[in-house]
């Protein structure tokens, strides 16, 4: 399975500390915020690895990262995802690259304190379709929220004005290969982006949706209140957390 990070975007609710670089070089703690969905991935065995940058400095990430050396990499892939088109555009420009095999896709603000091992497991045994990852949230206005039929996800609604449930969709999301023809039919929402909820919907309607509630805390780090809160976290868990299994 490959593994894509998602840190393109102008990061435009974290201005005007996103003025001059990109919202995923910001510090969480002691180190580069795209240094824990990296961390991430590589924990959950995954090593084929494509980051799709965009905006301002998006050179910096070369600089920073290289060929992966600190996760024990031997190589990395860069694509550019030019203004902010949303994350399934971003996701669907790496097409070319994943040849249809299954990937794992991380946005790059979300940082988790477990290890994602077993999910992306049972997704690499799973037939097909697709697999996201829930968790309660006190403020599920601010994300896509699952509505539940039993256990399985009937629907995602993108930031819903009254949420169903309090389960947000979390930024981990796994695909099969027909994940880019699902992107190719999606067309803009209101805030103009390629909307990731709506492939989740796609194969929550093909009946291959599958979901699993995430152990430990997560968090996203794209606002000025997320931002330090992922630090605090961090901070709290030990600075070693993310080597942690
Ligand atoms: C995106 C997704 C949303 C998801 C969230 C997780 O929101 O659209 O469904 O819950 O990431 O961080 P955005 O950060 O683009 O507003």
């Amino acid at each position: 399975m490959k593994g894509v990070i998602l840190a393109g975007g102008l990061g435009t609710r974290l201005f005007p500390l996103t003025k001059i670089t990109n919202k995923h070089l910001l510090p969480v703690f002691d180190r580069p915020m795209i240094y824990y969905p990296i961390q991430c991935l590589v924990n959950a065995g995954i090593d084929d690895i494509m980051i799709v940058t965009g905006g301002r400095k998006s050179g910096d990430f070369l600089s920073l990262l290289g060929n992966g050396k600190d996760f024990g990499l031997k190589h990395l892939n860069y694509t550019y995802q030019e203004g902010e088109g949303g994350i399934a555009e971003a996701l669907g420009l790496c097409a070319h690259w994943a040849q249809g095999d299954k990937v794992a896709v991380v946005l790059g603000d979300n940082i988790i304190e477990t290890n994602i091992k077993k999910a992306v497991e049972d997704f690499k045994a799973q037939d097909k379709g697709a697999k996201i990852l829930l968790k309660e949230v006190h403020d599920p206005e601010r994300f896509g929220v699952a509505r539940m039929d039993g256990d399985r996800v009937a629907e995602i609604i993108e930031k819903p004005k009254n949420p169903a449930t309090n389960l947000a969709v979390i930024g981990i999301y796994m695909y099969d290969g027909r994940v880019f023809d699902v992107i190719k039919t999606l067309e803009p929402s209101e805030r103009g982006e390629l909307e990731i909820t709506d492939v989740n919907n796609w194969f929550i309607q093909d009946g291959s949706m599958t979901a699993e509630v995430l152990d430990g805390w997560w968090t996203d780090a794209g606002t000025f209140e997320s931002l330090h809160g992922a630090a605090q976290l961090v901070a709290e868990a030990g600075a070693n957390h993310i080597d942690a299994d």
